[in-house]
């Protein structure tokens, strides 16, 4: 039975009710929250809310290295996160769920690295597919089983946020080869990549990113999307095969 960690982003922050709750405190601080237990359909699913249950951690101040040490600590052999994106490539139009394999990191003053002092391991991890291969065949193949429709394949850069970008950056983004733009796949996928814990991720759709509709982003049609492809983004978590 395979022990999974689940990180909720924006969209996600709760998953139900917890067999427990446990709270982990690290070496690099407390998570974002508890850690939240379900068995389902033979997996061991610790749930964690990047941005706290209240959602009110921005993404610039997510602590990232104790998410994944927490997750480490109560031994996932998996992390899949969930993290809410604009759309920038034709084929990620709001709704689009996405299973990215490339990531383009714009963000600058997060801790980046577990490498961090002379009394840690100084690690150069290999990271030119940021995302398991294995993690991510595992959820396409839960898609399939559970009928729901993915993007396989994009890159995804990552802003810094919170505020969204401007449409000249959007613009930049599209020629450097980003498909979709977030704010919080890293430095999570670094850290798990150094924690030695595959990781893939669900990027769903929110919006078209900035610039690209003829209409402002609005945080009331991004929750209303988002609400309704959380639906068969759990659809997907049930449907999980065995590692
Ligand atoms: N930009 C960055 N992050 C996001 C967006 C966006 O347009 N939508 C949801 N997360």
């Amino acid at each position: 039975m395979a022990v999974i960690g689940l990180i909720g982003g924006t969209g996600l922050d709760h998953w139900g009710e917890p067999t427990e709750a446990r709270v982990v405190a690290t070496r690099w601080g407390a998570p974002s929250d508890a850690l939240m237990r379900y068995e389902q359909d033979g997996h061991t699913f610790w749930f964690l809310a990047r941005h706290r249950r209240d959602h009110t951690i921005p993404p610039h101040r997510v602590d990232y290295r104790a998410n994944i040490a927490a997750l480490a600590e109560v031994g996932v052999s998996r992390i899949f996160a969930v993290n809410a994106v604009g759309g920038i490539g034709e084929a990620f139009d709001a709704g689009v769920v996405a299973v990215p394999d490339q990531l383009i990191d714009y963000t600058w003053g997060r801790a980046q690295t577990f490498s961090d002092s002379d009394r840690e391991r100084l690690q150069h991890i290999e990271f030119a597919d940021p995302f398991d291969p294995g993690a991510r065949a595992m959820l396409l193949a839960a898609a399939q089983a559970a009928g729901v429709v993915l993007q396989d394949g994009g890159c995804v850069g990552v802003t810094q946020g919170p505020r969204l970008e401007t449409a000249a950056e959007i613009r930049r983004l599209r020629r450097d080869g980003c498909d979709l733009v977030g704010m919080t796949s890293l430095p999570e996928a670094a850290l798990a990549r150094e924690a030695d814990i595959p990781y893939a991720a669900l990027a769903v759709v929110s919006n078209r990113a900035a610039g690209l509709d003829a209409t402002p982003i609005t945080m009331a049609a991004i929750e209303a999307t988002l609400a309704d492809a959380m639906g068969r983004v759990r659809t997907i978590f049930d449907h999980l095969p065995d590692e």
